[in-house]
């Protein structure tokens, strides 16, 4: 049987190079999805090197020629793209509250977490149909649920980061429209927040390991036939079905 195939966004580091790890060791053939060749080589040798079939594909979401020619290589070298995982994420750090962020840097955080992501599936759903469980993970964050934002014992209740919240939150209901959509053909989309995890987007603040966070996404890009679309699950591997989180 041919091996399903993988790409991720945003996969030379952070929580994206980990679920490269995760899916290629479930045996899957991953493409990691980097805007900077040199970093995206070395980090599918690094996979190579344990045994995983991993290539890099030059790819920056934020610009749709970049995406255009990474998807014609794709559809020349895989021919089908069975799991698409929308990772590729930025933030600027601690911002000011919203009264006085910058119009400028949220629109740049949604270029990329927002439209980077519509872009990427846009342009990958003609390789995605030719799968017969294609599956779309969009990496959102706990942070962009308005429950959690209006709920005073939330650890979001004192976040900042207007735009990267609102930018998840919008993320969000693309993978609910995306999911609607796509539902007849058997495409399933959902959006799975990896919990709050040491990497660079936040200077290494956070509980979880990259290790740890992978898992939802990894869960969401192998779901079965009977599996959800168009949810919003929480990271928690103790509970066989992953639970789902408050919008
Ligand atoms: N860390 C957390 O606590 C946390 C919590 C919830 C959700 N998330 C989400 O998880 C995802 C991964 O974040 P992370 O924590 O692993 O952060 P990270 O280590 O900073 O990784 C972010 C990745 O996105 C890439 N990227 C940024 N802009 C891009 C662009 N225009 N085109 C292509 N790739 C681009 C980065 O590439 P470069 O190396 O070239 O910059 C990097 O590979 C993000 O969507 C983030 O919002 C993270």
């Amino acid at each position: 049987m041919a091996k399903s195939i993988a790409l991720i966004t945003g996969a030379n580091k952070g929580i994206g190079f980990e679920i490269a790890r995760q899916l290629g060791k479930r045996g899957f053939i991953v493409w990691l999805g980097c805007r900077d060749q040199s970093r995206g080589d070395d980090a599918a040798k690094k996979l190579r090197e344990e045994g995983i079939e991993a290539n890099s594909l030059l790819l920056d979401v934020a610009d749709a020629e970049s995406i255009q020619a990474a998807v014609e290589h794709l559809g020349k070298y895989a021919g089908v793209l069975d799991a698409l995982i929308n990772n590729a994420g930025m933030n600027f750090g601690r911002p000011p509250p919203p009264s006085q962020e910058s119009v400028e840097q949220m629109r740049a955080i949604f270029d990329v977490n927002v439209f980077g992501a519509v872009r990427v599936t846009q342009a990958c759903l003609p390789l995605l149909r030719k799968s017969t469980a294609g599956r779309i993970v969009m990496m959102s964050s706990g942070l962009g649920s308005i429950a959690s934002t209006l709920d005073m014992t939330s650890e979001n209740w004192n976040i900042g980061s207007a735009g990267y919240c609102a930018s998840k939150t919008a993320l969000n209901m693309f993978t609910v429209k995306f999911a609607k959509e796509l539902a007849v053909e058997g495409i399933k989309v959902n959006a799975a927040d990896p919990g709050l995890t040491a990497t660079d987007l936040n200077g290494h603040m956070g509980h979880r390991s990259p290790v740890e966070a992978a898992a939802i996404a990894v869960r969401l890009a192998t779901l079965d036939n009977l599996g959800p679309t168009g949810g919003f699950f929480l990271n928690d591997d103790s509970d066989p079905r992953p639970p789902r989180h408050p919008w």
